[in-house]
């Protein structure tokens, strides 16, 4: 029986077990999880995939800051949106609580080698292996190649007429990856690594796609089941990406580039070993998918705002119009794009001994998700906080465990510096080169995309000539 069987005989109004959560003050005895849905799994499956920002906001109205979804036997997350919680989890000992675990499903994608995948040591010594690249001031290195890009796809978009601006911004975030991570610099070059890279994104990105990725098995997959399609797909991109490994390694001048790929040639660690041609393939794709699809979806949702906020689009325009450098008002604009509609919604880690955290004891075992989505909309943080104000970043910035589109601890994101520099130069040559037109229609929903949550309608813009 599949989830729509199943939605189909239990009709909306199925009831949801409460129990009554333990008293914040007491001391937890024994683990023990919150309360939650008790759904039949398919069904919990589905809303997660298919609802995923409504039914957090319904959890969390029914069962308080912190519920437990048992998504498989394997599978038991306990959500909340309590700061605490982030505190705790961002504070606390890596070796007790494992991000590499949680982000299993990448596995096939990513290999065994990423820095997304990794726990304890191996994953200290590869984030440290990487992180100098991305490191802030790096980023001005790219500044005028990411300007360059943006100017070009922005002067193709069509004036008058209403278009989504999410594959143009797709468009913008991988051609900027390939030029600056994988050093990629003539257009057939691009296109000919770019289109199996694409191919694979695009296909990991469908929502009934994850769901059957999810529900399948993928172990002798058949060529064209969900899992065969994905490994052929894996490896057309895996095929490309060594064939840039070894032409880089042969080249006498590898030094000479700044792009990332190079950097990451050169990076030696404690013991003074280089990274493998497999480490390193396995953290390109990690780059790419980890830096693509979540920059493209962020730049899609800030447009989406806008085109509903004049004022907000006039207030910018102004603060470019002095050319102020840095633009706070731009600056604020892009995190309140990121708290209203962050793209990653969870950070997730998998307990390898209990936590206590707001009262409960949790078990070994299961993986707790501090929801980036629901600590956003915390009105005790963010009064009215479906508003979109970006004066709020200017007025009363938030903590530390606050505001987390990057996550956090030793995980935070290695490309946030990379990401928001990116943001505000794609947004700049927006402002630029044409004049946002406003919108009425009602605010795009959220669907899943890849690892992101996107806007429904691909966040549909019409522009005129500036
Ligand atoms: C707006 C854009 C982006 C958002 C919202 C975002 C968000 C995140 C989040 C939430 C995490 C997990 C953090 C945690 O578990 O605490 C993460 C990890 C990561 N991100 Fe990003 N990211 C963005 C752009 C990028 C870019 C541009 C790159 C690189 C080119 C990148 C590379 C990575 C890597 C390598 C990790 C893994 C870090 C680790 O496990 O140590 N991200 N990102």
């Amino acid at each position: 029986m599949n989830w729509r069987s199943i939605a189909a005989r239990n009709p909306s109004t199925i009831e949801l077990t409460v129990n009554k959560p333990p008293p914040l003050t007491a001391r937890p005895a024994a683990p023990a999880l919150p309360a939650g849905p008790s759904l039949p799994r398919p069904l919990l499956l589905g809303r997660f995939v298919l609802q995923p920002t409504s039914f957090l906001v319904d959890c969390e109205r029914r069962y308080g800051e912190y519920f437990t979804l048992r998504l498989s036997d394997e599978r038991t997350m306990v959500i909340t949106s309590d700061p605490e919680a982030v505190k705790t989890v961002f504070t606390g000992d890596p070796e007790r609580m494992h991000a590499g675990k949680n982000n299993e499903i990448l596995r096939p994608l990513l290999g065994d080698r990423s820095v997304l995948l990794l726990d304890g040591a191996a994953h200290m010594r590869q984030r440290k292996l990487m992180l100098p690249p991305f490191h802030g001031e790096r980023m001005k290195a790219y500044g005028e190649t990411m300007r360059a890009v943006a100017e070009r796809h922005v002067a193709a978009w069509p004036h008058g007429t209403g278009f989504p601006a999410a594959p143009s911004m797709q468009a913008i975030t991988l051609e900027i990856i390939l030029r600056t991570v994988f050093g990629l610099d003539d257009s057939a070059r691009i296109e000919r690594v770019g289109a199996p890279l694409r191919r694979l994104l695009d296909a990991s990105a469908s929502q009934l796609r994850l769901l059957a990725l999810q529900i399948t098995s993928s172990a002798n997959p058949r060529p064209r089941s969900p899992w065969g399609r994905l490994n052929q797909l894996v490896a057309d991109a895996d095929q490309v990406v060594y064939e840039e490994i070894h032409a880089r390694r042969a080249q006498a001048d590898a030094a000479a580039h700044d792009d990332i790929l190079s950097l990451l040639l050169e990076a030696r660690d404690e013991e003074g070993e280089p990274l493998t041609d497999l480490e390193l393939r396995d953290e390109l794709m990690t780059l790419l998918l980890a830096g693509h699809e979540t920059t493209a979806t962020a730049l899609s949702w800030t447009l989406e705002r806008l085109v509903r906020h004049p004022a907000v689009v006039e207030r910018l325009v102004a603060e470019r119009r002095g050319e102020e450098d840095p633009a706070p008002y731009l600056e604020a604009t892009i995190k309140e794009a990121l708290r209203l509609r962050p793209v990653v919604t969870a950070v997730g880690r998998h307990l390898t001994a209990p936590l206590e955290v707001g009262g409960h004891l949790l078990p070994a075992g299961v993986t707790i998700n501090p929801s980036i989505y629901l600590l956003h909309r915390r009105p005790d943080l963010y009064p009215e906080p479906e508003a979109f104000r970006p004066e709020r970043f200017l007025e009363n910035p938030p903590g530390t465990y606050q505001w987390i589109p990057f996550g956090g601890g030793v995980r935070r994101c290695l490309g946030a510096s990379f990401a928001l520099f990116e943001m505000r130069i794609v947004l700049q040559t927006v402002l630029d080169r044409v004049v946002l037109v406003p919108r009425e229609d009602p605010d795009e929903r959220v669907t899943r995309r890849a690892i992101t949550f996107a806007p429904k309608r691909g966040a549909r813009i019409a522009v005129e000539a500036a």
